[in-house]
């Protein structure tokens, strides 16, 4: 068989692990989708960071070049932001291939035009690793839960924030040191106001609430307020009240069920509640769904390795519809619910 041809875009904090794994796991990879997986390329924007990760054979600064060579099966993409994340994606579709991404960003901002371009090619958006790191949150929305009606989705999203709050809650730590101390293990964007200022939760509450309410959810349909104005004076009387300060993302179809919410905003949950003992970068979501009830999906929300799980599970997914003709995730709108300014349910 063909090996399957894999072009990587970024080799940072999830690139570079993913293309670790691909290499140690390479054997297993290739057992699960039926044929061999190659790395046919890394794109970087700074050669030398990608020094010691990859064969330096495969690393490339022409990002561009790499998604039209015409032999890619699958791209990567794992530079994030909008652009040139946008341009080199829908590239890919341009020329047959499919992709798999973390971008958020993108997702929240442009979803329904990258899934439309994709379809147009024969190509597929893979987009697991987006949303809360290694947690499988969007596959068991999507599929598990496809035959039932989910009514919310409530949780902790961002890792950043989630370590930040759990170290300043644990005093000694101040905001400032503990953003430095995420950024440093991987956790944060690369501009951290994504995190901070609540666009990285608000985005994953964008996508979020699209697949749990089967309708469109754009980043400005999103409510929302960061923890940039959180203190620690803040924390500590929400402790003496019995409570811990959470970012939380909330996605709620109104009780109508004709409209949907979605919000990001600090919150005091009760030190009782399941949400209020997830430390560190971990993420935690809540689903409720009429006929299952409520649901809790908990694990390593951010950085690297975990991410990596991620997007290896939707390569694997990808290169076997690659092979079989099956088809990927896709939009998952199919009825235009307004989404309610905050406060209506
Ligand atoms: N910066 C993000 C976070 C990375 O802290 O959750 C994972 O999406």
């Amino acid at each position: 068989t063909r090996p399957l041809q894999v072009a990587l875009l970024g080799c940072g904090v999830v690139g570079s692990q993913v293309a670790r794994l691909m290499t140690t796991h390479g054997a297993d990879l290739a057992a699960r989708i039926g044929a061999p997986v190659e790395l046919a390329g890394v794109a970087v924007r700074r050669p030398d960071r990608a020094r010691g990760t990859v064969d330096p054979a495969l690393v490339t600064t022409d990002a561009a070049g790499l998604v039209s060579r015409g032999d890619i099966d699958i791209v990567l993409e794992l530079i994030g932001g909008i652009e040139p994340a946008r341009t080199l994606i829908n590239s890919a579709f341009e020329h047959g291939a499919s992709v798999v991404t973390a971008n958020k960003a993108l997702l929240a901002k442009d979803g329904p035009a990258l899934h439309a371009a994709a379809g147009k090619h024969g190509a597929d958006l893979y987009f697991e690793a987006s949303v809360a790191g290694a947690i499988p949150l969007l596959r068991p929305l999507r599929e598990s839960l496809a035959g039932d009606q989910v009514n919310r989705v409530l949780g902790i999203v961002n890792g950043t924030t989630n370590f930040i709050l759990d170290r300043m809650a644990s005093g000694g730590t101040s905001y400032g040191e503990a953003l430095q101390e995420a950024t440093a293990l991987g956790y944060a964007e690369a501009d951290p106001t994504a995190d901070v200022e609540g666009f990285d939760a608000a985005a994953k509450a964008a996508i979020l609430a699209g697949i749990a309410f089967h309708t469109r959810v754009g980043l400005d349909d999103v409510h929302r307020e960061g923890i940039t104005e959180v203190t620690a004076a803040d924390i500590a009387s929400a402790r003496e009240m019995g409570c811990a300060v959470k970012l939380l993302a909330i996605c709620e179809r109104a009780a109508d069920g004709r409209s949907v919410t979605a919000r990001v905003h600090p919150a005091m949950i009760p030190l009782g509640h399941p949400l209020a003992s997830v430390g560190e970068a971990y993420n935690a979501v809540f689903v409720e769904a009429e006929a299952a009830g409520r649901l809790m999906f908990y694990g390593a929300g951010a950085g690297g390795v975990p991410t990596a799980s991620a997007v290896l599970g939707d390569l694997v997914a990808a290169c076997r519809n690659r092979l079989n003709g099956g088809r990927g995730p896709g939009e998952s709108a199919y009825a235009a619910l307004p989404v309610s300014p905050m406060g209506e349910v």
